[in-house]
C-alpha cells in the first residue's frame, strides 16, 4: 500500500501511492506527520504542482504536515478506465478519503482546494460520510456545483433585473465550461497547440512565477480533466442538492479579480456554511501562484483558530471562528493578517490609519521620530485588535536610518502588504520668507520621506512579486496654490506627481498606489508647524490661531483614515479627503483660474 520514494514534483517531499477504487493516486507529504495536517487539492488544468509555494511556507513558515495529491488522471496518478463517468464527485470522494485514512488515520484533516479541488472539496465537506474527518476548509475559487445550482435556480425563480444580471455576468465567465462539454475537441486541443501555448498563455494573463509549473503532464491533466466538467455540472446544476450544507467552519477565499468567478456567486453563502470567514485578496485565478505568502498565511490563522477544538459533526456548533475584532470591521476580509507600515504614526492621521487598520486585523508597524509616540500607537493597536504591532523610531528623511528600518522589517516582520507615507511637517510663509534651511527642513520630510519609504518598500514588495499597496499622504495643497504655503504646497505637489508616477510603473506588478489630499484636518499639525519670516512669539501666536481654526473645522482624522482603507481596497488613485478638498479638485480641473485667484487672497492664519 505504501511505496514511499522521494518525490519528483514537490522538491523534498515524500512521495507514496494510495490505491483506491482501481486508480494509483500520487500522493505527496511534506513536514512532520505528528503536527496539523493540511491537505491541498488542486484543481484544473493543473497537478499538485500548483500549490508547490504554498505547500513550502505551510510547512517551514508554520510547521504543518502538508499532504498534496494529484487528483485521478491527473499528474502521476492513474485515470479511470474509461473516462467517462470515473470523475463524479462521489468518486473524488472516495478518493479523498482513502487518502486521509492513510496519511491521517487518527485525526481529521484541515483541508484547502482550488479551484476544481474546491468544487469538490465543497461536496466533501457537505456530504455525511466524511463528518469527523475534516477540522476545517478553505475555498479558493471553486464554488459548490449545488450552492451553484441553487443560486441559478433562485434567479431563474424571481427575476429582478439584478439578478438576471449577475446571471448574465456569471454566464459569460463561464464560456469554458460550455466548450469543455463539446465532444473530443478540448482532447484535440489541449493534446495539441493550446497544450504547447499553455505556459505562455498564464504567463500573459497572471504573470505567476513558473518555476517547476505548469508540469509536463499538463496536455493529459486537462485532456482528462475535461471530465470533471462533463461528469458533474450539467447533473449537478440542474439538480442540485437542498441539502448541502457545510459540517465545518469554512474560511472563503476570493481573488477580486478573478476571469472565471463573479464575487456575487458567494452572497447567499453563508446559508450554506455557518461558520463562514470570508477574505478578499486581490490578484486574479491562479492565487496559489501568484500570493503563496497570503494564501499560507490566511491558511495558518485559520487551521489554529479550528485545531483545539473539537471537529464539527452535524447539528453540532463547535469549533466555531472566535468573534475577532476583524470580523466586526468592515475591512476584516481584506486586511486580516497583512503587514501594514505607517510613518508618522504617533499622532493625527497616522495614528488613525494605524487604528482603523489594527480594526481590521492587520499587523501594525508604527513609525515616528517620536519614540513614546510610536510605542503608545503600537500598545493601542494590539489593545483594538491587531495581532501583533511594533513601534520603531526613525526620522523618514534620513536615508541610512530608512535604509536600516527596512532591513529590519523584512528580516523581523516580513514584506510590507500595505506601506502608508503619511509623516508630514507644515510650514507656512510667503516664498520671499522661506531660507532654504525652511525648505530643506521640510522636504527632507515630506518628499524625501515618501521617496525613501516608496524605494525602500516598495522595492521589497516588487521583489517578492505578490503584490501590494502603497498610500501616500499628500494634501489638498497638491493642486490648490496659495501665496501662504508655497513649500508646504510643492512638497505635497511633488508627492502627489510621484505617486502617480509610480502607480503606472508599478501596475503591472499588482502594486497599488494612492495618493490620499486631505483638507483641513484637526491634528497636532497646527500646534507643531513652522511659520516662516516670522519671530518665535508671533509663530506661536499663529499656531495657536490655526489650531483654534482647525478645531472649529473639526474634520476628524479617523474619517482620513478611512479613506486610507477603502483607497487601498478599490485601488484609486488620487482621493481628495472633506469637502474643500474635493471643491478644490474639481476647480484644479474645471475651473484652474478662478483656483488661481483664491491663491492670491490673504490667508485666515
Ligand atoms: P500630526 O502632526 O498630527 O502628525 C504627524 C506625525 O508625523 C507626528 O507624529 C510627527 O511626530 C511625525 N513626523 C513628523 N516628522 C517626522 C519625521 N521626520 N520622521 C518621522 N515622523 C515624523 O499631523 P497630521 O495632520 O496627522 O499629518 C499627517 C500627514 O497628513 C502629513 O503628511 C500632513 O502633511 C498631511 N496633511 C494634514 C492635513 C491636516 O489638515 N492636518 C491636511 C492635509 C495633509
Amino acid at each position: 500500500m505504501n511505496d514511499e520514494a522521494v518525490g519528483a514534483g514537490i522538491p523534498g517531499a515524500r512521495e507514496r501511492w494510495v490505491r483506491t477504487g482501481g486508480i494509483e493516486l500520487c500522493v505527496a507529504e511534506l513536514g512532520e506527520p505528528t503536527q496539523p495536517t493540511v491537505v491541498l487539492v488542486h484543481g484544473y488544468p493543473d497537478s499538485k504542482e500548483v500549490w508547490s509555494e504554498v505547500a513550502r511556507r505551510l510547512v517551514e513558515d508554520h510547521g504543518f504536515h502538508v499532504v498534496l495529491y494529484d487528483v485521478r488522471g491527473h499528474g502521476r496518478s492513474s485515470a479511470p478506465k474509461p473516462l467517462r463517468g470515473g470523475f463524479t464527485l462521489e468518486k473524488l470522494t472516495d478518493d479523498f478519503l482513502a487518502v486521509v485514512d492513510e496519511v491521517s488515520p487518527d485525526r481529521p484533516v484541515h483541508l484547502v482546494g482550488h479551484d476544481w479541488g474546491s468544487v469538490q472539496s465543497w461536496e466533501f465537506v457537505t456530504v455525511r460520510r466524511t463528518e469527523g474527518r475534516i477540522a476545517s476548509f478553505t475555498s479558493i475559487s471553486g464554488p459548490s456545483l449545488d450552492h451553484f445550482g441553487q443560486w441559478i435556480k433562485k434567479r431563474m425563480r424571481r427575476p429582478t433585473p439584478r439578478r438576471v444580471g449577475q446571471l448574465l455576468g456569471q454566464g459569460a465567465k463561464s464560456w469554458y465550461v460550455y466548450a469543455l462539454h463539446t465532444p473530443a475537441l478540448p482532447e484535440l486541443l489541449w493534446r495539441g497547440p493550446l497544450g504547447r501555448t499553455w505556459p505562455k498563455v498564464l504567463e500573459r494573463m497572471e504573470k505567476p512565477p513558473t518555476a517547476g509549473y505548469p508540469t509536463a503532464s499538463l496536455p493529459d491533466d486537462a485532456a482528462h480533466g475535461a471530465w470533471l466538467y462533463r461528469d458533474n455540472i450539467r447533473a449537478r446544476l440542474l439538480r442540485p442538492r437542498s441539502d448541502a450544507y457545510a459540517h465545518v467552519p469554512v474560511q472563503l477565499i476570493t481573488p477580486t479579480g478573478d476571469a472565471f468567478l463573479s464575487p456575487r456567486l458567494y452572497d447567499e453563502l453563508g446559508e450554506w456554511a455557518p461558520r463562514l470567514t470570508r477574505r478578499s485578496l486581490p490578484g486574479r485565478h491562479w492565487v496559489p501562484r501568484s500570493r503563496p505568502d497570503r494564501l499560507a498565511a490566511w491558511v495558518a490563522d485559520f487551521v489554529h483558530a479550528h485545531e483545539d477544538s473539537p471537529t464539527g459533526t452535524a447539528g453540532t456548533a463547535v469549533g466555531t471562528a472566535p468573534a475577532t475584532p476583524a470580523a466586526r470591521s468592515p475591512y476584516g476580509e481584506r486586511f486580516g493578517g497583512q503587514l501594514v507600515l505607517v510613518t508618522g504614526a504617533a499622532s493625527g492621521i497616522g495614528r488613525a490609519t494605524a487604528f482603523a487598520f489594527a480594526e481590521a486585523g492587520a499587523r501594525i508597524v508604527a513609525v515616528d521620530r517620536d519614540a513614546d509616540g510610536a510605542v503608545r500607537t503600537a500598545e493601542l493597536c494590539r489593545l483594538i485588535g491587531a495581532p501583533a504591532a511594533w513601534g520603531e523610531v526613525v526620522d523618514v528623511g534620513d536615508e541610512e536610518a530608512m535604509e536600516k528600518l527596512a532591513e529590519r522589517v523584512a528580516t523581523e516582520y516580513g514584506v510590507v502588504d500595505v506601506l502608508v507615507n503619511n509623516a508630514g511637517v507644515g510650514l507656512s510663509g510667503a516664498f520671499l520668507d522661506t531660507s532654504p534651511d525652511d525648505w530643506r527642513k521640510v522636504l527632507d520630510v515630506n518628499l524625501w520621506g515618501v521617496i525613501h519609504g516608496c524605494r525602500l518598500f516598495a522595492r521589497q514588495m516588487a521583489e517578492r512579486g505578490q503584490g501590494g499597496h502603497v498610500v501616500n499622504v499628500a494634501s489638498a495643497a497638491a493642486y490648490q496654490p496659495s501665496k501662504a504655503l508655497p513649500a508646504y504646497s510643492t512638497s505635497k505637489a511633488a508627492v502627489l506627481m510621484l505617486s502617480q508616477c509610480l502607480r503606472a510603473e508599478l501596475a503591472g506588478r499588482g502594486i497599488g498606489v494612492s495618493a490620499i489630499c486631505p483638507g483641513f484636518v484637526n491634528t497636532n499639525i497646527t500646534s507643531t508647524a513652522r511659520f516662516a519670516g516670522v519671530d518665535a512669539t508671533e509663530e506661536k501666536r499663529r499656531q495657536r490661531r490655526s489650531a483654534r481654526l482647525y478645531g472649529l473645522r473639526n474634520y476628524p482624522p479617523e474619517k482620513v483614515a478611512d479613506a486610507v482603507l477603502s483607497a487601498v481596497v478599490r485601488n484609486e488613485a488620487v482621493v481628495p479627503v472633506t469637502p474643500e478638498a474635493r471643491g478644490a479638485l474639481w476647480m484644479s480641473r474645471f475651473a484652474p483660474r478662478a483656483l488661481r485667484g483664491v491663491a492670491r487672497l490673504e490667508p485666515p492664519l
